[in-house]
């Protein structure tokens, strides 16, 4: 074995891993979300109105209209989550308890958690190794009697097999939700993520490709779909009949309205005239990361052992994250994946570079679904994915805002790094 654990933790540590400069110049980085002119008028304009909230609130409508007219979707309900959307789309799908619903072993955790709100089972599917979602070939062999939805997770920005999904659902007669969640803009032979099931729910999260702070959008082409959720987002009222009236912006609530179960996901004004202004750039930003990707990955897949991500040609990708795994034999190690990769994370931190790791573990690993009778080790192409991968951007410093230089800038660190960082271990341990 070449390379030990104390020697690659010193090599990485103690300095960049050839010394001398780093490769990247801070000074470039562009941290995110990016606030201009457009949002700070847009939230003062909500200040002017007067008006921070209610159902029918124009800045509310406004989004939602334009987010629709956007995916080419007929409905959309802004929220105060990701998480509320996609709960949302299950309640108003009549997923209730002791329902399962398919989903991925890798995503957020708000994913199952929606699942869990509805007192649901959450069953989690391995993942496909090139586009590190929802494996569908592995879906058939999950579904039970109970089984009612299937919860795919376009991961990173990357959309799922879709077709293939949603004919299981509709050989096996079941509703497919999208968590679009990170996929703002990405497309599927031609069409856009989240117009590709019976529900979708995507975060406006600060982090995100698209940000107001905190915020989701729930989006279907369903005429009976809509009512339903409109109503849980506000405690089972559908406000949706009373004509707004600026001067009473609130008056439309009524506990006489309320028809059913109702939770408090409802949205406000400031974040809706935040995400507006975001939504008219959403394009660019998304171009922007699709070509330092491109430029990434035109230069890391040369380097030995460093494979970057993948993309299907019937697909866009809006790399709300790019994740590069390693291979350890293939740089001159023989060492666990997991050390390696921090050895080479820690190497290339020192050099400048915004890395990280998100998602430590597969969902169905957490302490949370230590209870369900599959969890434990249903997904060894995760876990081996997230032993052997890296992230190049974080959520602050996304590759969306980024200028070319400081990619040509995290290239050249991968370069020093890949080829350095195996003899220097190798010397040190000598
Ligand atoms: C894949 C995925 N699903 C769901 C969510 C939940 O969105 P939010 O944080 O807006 O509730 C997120 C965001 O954090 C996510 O990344």
């Amino acid at each position: 074995m070449r390379g030990g654990r104390l020697a690659a933790r010193h090599v990485a540590r103690s300095e960049q891993v050839r010394g001398g400069r780093p490769a990247v110049s801070k000074q470039l980085a562009v941290r995110w979300p990016v606030i201009g002119a457009a949002e700070r008028q847009a939230a003062l304009g909500v200040l002017d109105s007067g008006i921070l909230n209610g159902p029918s609130a124009p800045q509310v409508k406004g989004l939602e209209k334009e987010f629709a007219a956007f995916l080419g979707a007929r409905f959309c309900l802004a929220t105060n989550s990701g998480t509320a959307a996609l709960h949302m789309a299950l309640a108003a799908g009549g997923i209730g308890a002791g329902d399962e619903v398919i989903t991925t072993a890798f995503s957020y955790v708000a994913t199952p958690l929606a699942i869990l709100y509805q007192s649901a089972v959450p069953v989690f599917v391995d993942i496909d190794q090139e586009t590190f979602n929802i494996d569908p070939s592995l879906i058939e062999e999950r579904i039970t009697p109970r089984t009612r939805a299937l919860l795919p997770v376009h991961i990173h920005g990357l959309p799922c097999d879709m077709d293939e999904i949603n004919s299981i659902a509709r050989r096996r007669g079941l509703l497919v939700i999208e968590d679009a969640a990170q996929a703002h803009g990405a497309s599927y032979r031609g069409r856009p993520a989240g117009t590709l099931g019976a529900m979708a729910g995507f975060s406006l999260n600060a982090t995100k490709n698209l940000p107001c702070g905190e915020g989701g959008l729930f989006v279907t082409n369903n005429e009976t779909f809509l009512p339903v959720a409109r109503r849980i987002r506000l405690h089972g009222i559908d406000a949706e009949e009373v004509p707004f009236d600026p001067t009473h912006p609130l008056d439309e609530e009524g506990e006489e309205k309320v028809t059913g179960m109702g939770w408090m996901y409802m949205p406000q004004e400031l974040p809706a005239a935040i995400a507006r202004a975001q939504l008219r750039r959403l394009v660019e930003f998304n171009e922007n990361a699709a070509a330092n990707a491109a430029l990434l990955t035109s230069r890391l897949s040369g380097l030995p052992g460093v494979i970057p991500p993948s993309c299907p040609p019937d697909r866009t990708h809006i790399y709300h994250k790019y994740r590069v795994r390693l291979d350890p034999e293939a740089m001159g190690f023989s060492m666990p994946a997991a050390e390696m990769r921090d050895t080479v994370l820690t190497a290339l931190r020192a050099e400048g570079v915004e890395a990280t790791l998100w998602g430590a573990k597969p969902l169905p690993e957490l302490e949370l679904f230590r209870g369900l009778g599959h969890a434990r080790g249903c997904a060894p192409r995760t876990s081996e994915l997230l032993d052997c991968s890296l992230v190049v951007g974080s959520q602050s410093y996304p590759l969306f805002p980024q200028p070319r230089a400081l990619m040509e800038q995290y290239a050249d660190a991968f370069e020093k790094v890949v080829t350095n960082i195996a003899k220097r271990v190798d010397a040190v341990q000598r």
